[in-house]
């Protein structure tokens, strides 16, 4: 089992998403002898922004691509090499204003690739890659699971709905939340923690 844990957060250690993250890849591998783990931490290892070359490469066929455009793509395909050799994806997903971190749509921005990700077909887009089981561990300042702030969540749907586009739709999501909340934040991450028993 060949894990990829993508990290959002640039707080290190302090991270809750990267500990939650953690906590879950420590059970899958406690599970499977055979487990390795790759770790691609997006704050160290920025994607840049989609630039006019990039798109340019995106639609250009390999063998047509000028030396700008190959350079342009480099990355976007080292980014689709890592995911296509992992069998998990865990994704540490911090709320940032009500939504993912730029660096982790970045991320998503440079999976998305017509012909390679996904295609368009007669019957409308089919996602290409298949067989993977993706865990999100979200984080957030207030409480988004249930109640008045769950329709604020733009994280769940936008991971769910980007990732099946490409075909990824066994999605697990598990959260640690409320930890800006006076009343919650003591006990978020051990509430998140004990959430993790599904997997044992
Ligand atoms: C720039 C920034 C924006 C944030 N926006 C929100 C938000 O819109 N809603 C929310 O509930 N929490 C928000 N938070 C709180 C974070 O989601 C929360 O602290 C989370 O634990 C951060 O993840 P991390 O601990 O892995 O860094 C924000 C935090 C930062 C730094």
């Amino acid at each position: 089992m060949k894990i990829l844990h993508i990290i959002s957060s640039p707080r290190a250690q302090a991270s809750f998403t990267i500990q939650l993250g953690e906590a879950i890849i420590k059970k899958l591998v406690s599970k499977n002898n055979n487990a390795s783990v790759v770790i691609r931490n997006l704050n160290i290892d920025p994607l840049p922004y989609i630039l006019d070359s990039t798109i340019e490469s995106f639609n250009t066929q390999p063998e047509n691509r000028s030396a700008a455009q190959l350079e342009a793509v480099k990355l976007s395909d080292s980014t689709l090499g890592e995911l296509i050799e992992a069998d998990v994806i865990v994704i540490g997903a911090p709320m940032y204003n009500f939504g993912i971190p730029a660096v982790l749509k970045s991320w998503i921005d440079h999976l998305a690739r017509a012909g390679v990700s996904f295609s368009y077909t007669a019957d409308g887009p089919v996602g290409l890659i298949h067989g993977k089981k993706i865990f999100l561990a979200i984080g957030t300042g207030g409480v988004y699971s249930e109640g008045d702030y769950k329709a604020l969540d733009f994280i769940e749907p936008y991971l769910k709905t980007s990732l099946g586009f490409f075909g990824m739709t066994d999605v697990t999501v598990f959260r640690v939340e409320g930890v800006s909340v006076s009343s919650l934040k003591e006990n978020a991450m051990q509430i998140a923690l004990e959430k993790l028993n599904v997997l044992d």
